[in-house]
């Protein structure tokens, strides 16, 4: 147990990077396995435009998938790229066979839709979740689709965490598509890691306050940096802060430095565990992309040795 300055005991801080890094090792041994089958995962990450943030977390990703021995292909395209070039893009990557998961990086430039391109992205190489069969399938709890990684990196925190959910108050802040609304269908299933009562909290709730203080489990996922203070919270919560915040601030190296939704320094000591920016929910959303296309890669294979079982069936 860490103690603060004056004596107080502090929050344990749950270690997203470390526990990324053993996910992430578990995987390389699984993609050794699907390669000597003939199979290496593919991930090709299309980045339009040249927004920094985006730019970063490509990188990683290209990083990621290098150091599992997948195949990582990235895309770069200009920020005047039309939406029936980036359309033409996924649909060609939809037919090769080495590419079982895609990613189109969000955001996109005005003059393209998003929903327009996600719908375009096969369902079975959707390793984002975002396409409306698997957010559909992740609703109705059908395992065989794909749930978006943020989310899905939060829920393996909790369970590596020792956290136990079932019956537990939940308070999420926010209601994206991306984070919130995938959050809250992925802790109300029957399994494990979930079965909690879930609120979901919005720029329109009322008295915000009232309903986290009553969370025996936090979830910040607002975009607002330290939206979550120390009077909004109880004694023994447990804070996942998946904010990711620039602030300037001159005496960083870059000139900004990243922060949460949650005030940190404030919330730790009433919390019993607590995720800190960055090195928190962040890395474990690579970890679970990484995991999904695996999963992609896998199911692929089992669907070709199916064909193929079919076709000598029909040969003998
Ligand atoms: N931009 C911010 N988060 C995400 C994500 O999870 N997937 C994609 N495609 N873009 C993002």
């Amino acid at each position: 147990m860490d103690r603060g300055s004056h004596g107080e005991e502090l929050g344990r801080i749950i270690d997203g990077a470390a526990i990324a890094r053993r996910i992430r090792d578990k995987l390389a041994g699984e993609v050794e396995a699907l390669a000597a089958s003939g199979v290496v995962p593919g991930l090709a990450v299309i980045l339009v435009g040249d927004d920094p943030a985006s730019a970063v977390y490509v990188a990683s990703k290209e990083r990621a998938c290098a150091e599992a021995g997948m195949n990582g292909l990235t895309i770069r395209l200009p920020a005047t790229t039309t939406q029936r070039d980036l359309l033409d893009q996924v649909r060609a990557l939809n037919d090769d066979p080495s590419i079982h998961g895609i990613l189109v990086q969000m955001p996109l430039p005005k003059q393209i839709d998003p929903d327009t391109v996600i719908r375009a992205i096969d369902p079975t190489k959707d390793v984002d979740g975002f396409h409306p069969i698997n957010v559909g399938k992740l609703l109705i709890g059908e395992e065989d689709g794909f749930a978006p990684c943020t989310p899905a990196g939060v829920q393996e925190l909790l369970v590596q965490s020792g956290v136990n959910t079932l019956g537990k108050d939940i308070v999420l802040i926010g209601r994206s598509n991306i984070v919130g609304k995938p959050m809250a269908a992925l802790l109300l299933q029957d399994h494990l890691g979930a079965n909690a009562t879930v609120t979901i909290c919005h720029r329109y709730t009322r008295d915000l306050a009232a309903h986290t203080r009553r969370a025996d489990i936090l979830i910040a996922a607002a975009g607002r940096p330290k939206l979550v203070t120390a009077d909004m919270v109880k004694q023994g919560v447990v804070v996942i802060d998946v904010g990711i915040n620039r602030v300037s601030d001159a005496s960083a190296p870059k000139g900004y430095r990243l922060v949460g939704d949650v005030d940190f320094d404030a919330v730790r000591p009433l919390a019993s565990q607590i995720t800190p920016v960055p090195k928190g929910v962040g890395p474990m959303t690579i970890a679970m992309l990484m995991k999904n296309t695996v999963r992609a890669a896998a199911m692929h294979a089992a669907r070709v040795s199916a064909l193929r079982g079919v076709a000598i069936g029909e040969m003998a």
